[in-house]
């Protein structure tokens, strides 16, 4: 029989199965936590929006809950205002080099960014920090995808789904800081047959960087 534990959030006590992981177990008892690139089958979580930020009892700074495995009794709190700048100075980042046309985008009112936003009670602005944009606005080289590099947020959800769906994966993140944008390799001419039936990256996309030609 599975194990559980009994773990406090923001004052609301819940009981999990021991080893689950914070951020899902929150979730899925009704306690929004902003995140991107969680993905409950990918464990360890790959952490690399840094906006599920939680205070920890215990814990000496905010930790992203997608980190946390919860293996003892825990008080977290999902609001404390150490939480919340980091999670605006996240957003603001991530804003910075996106392209903000809600009305012009297939995302608008499903967009995991304008969730954010809204949750947090900002606008879609990049604060004090200069947008830079990629060029070129589109990256039409797979023959079934177009991708949006200035609407991409790095999340690696679709990197992740390709690998997990297909022996010769596709989808990968290419070049470098500001520069990195998720690239495909290994397609031959008009050719990509994994592709042509697959839309797990399409599905996955929190912001509709991905679309299908
Ligand atoms: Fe935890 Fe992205 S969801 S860092």
């Amino acid at each position: 029989m599975t194990e559980s534990v009994s773990i406090t959030v923001d004052d609301k006590t819940i009981v999990v199965a021991k080893g689950a992981n914070l951020l899902s177990a929150s979730l899925a008892n009704g306690i929004y936590i902003p995140h991107l690139c969680y993905m409950e089958h990918l464990q360890p979580a790959a952490a690399s929006c840094r906006l599920c930020f939680v205070e920890v009892d215990g814990r000496s700074g905010p930790v992203p809950a997608c980190t946390v495995t919860v293996e003892e009794p825990l008080t977290v709190r999902t609001d404390a205002p150490a939480v919340r700048r980091l999670q605006k100075a996240g957003l603001q980042l991530l804003l910075s080099v996106h392209r903000v046309e809600c009305k012009n985008c297939p995302a608008n009112r499903r967009c995991e960014l304008q969730r954010i936003a809204k949750f947090l009670k900002v606008g879609l602005k990049p604060g004090k920090l200069a947008q830079r944009f990629k060029q070129p606005e589109i990256d039409a080289s797979h023959p079934c995808l177009n991708y949006y590099p200035n609407r991409c947020v790095l999340c690696g959800k679709c990197v992740h789904v390709c690998r997990a769906q297909h022996r010769d994966v596709v989808l990968t993140f290419a070049r470098r800081g500001f520069d990195t944008v998720v690239g495909c390799y290994g397609l031959s001419g008009s050719s990509a047959p994994s592709c042509r039936d697959c839309r797990a990256c399409i599905d996955v996309c929190p912001v509709s960087a991905l679309l299908p030609k």
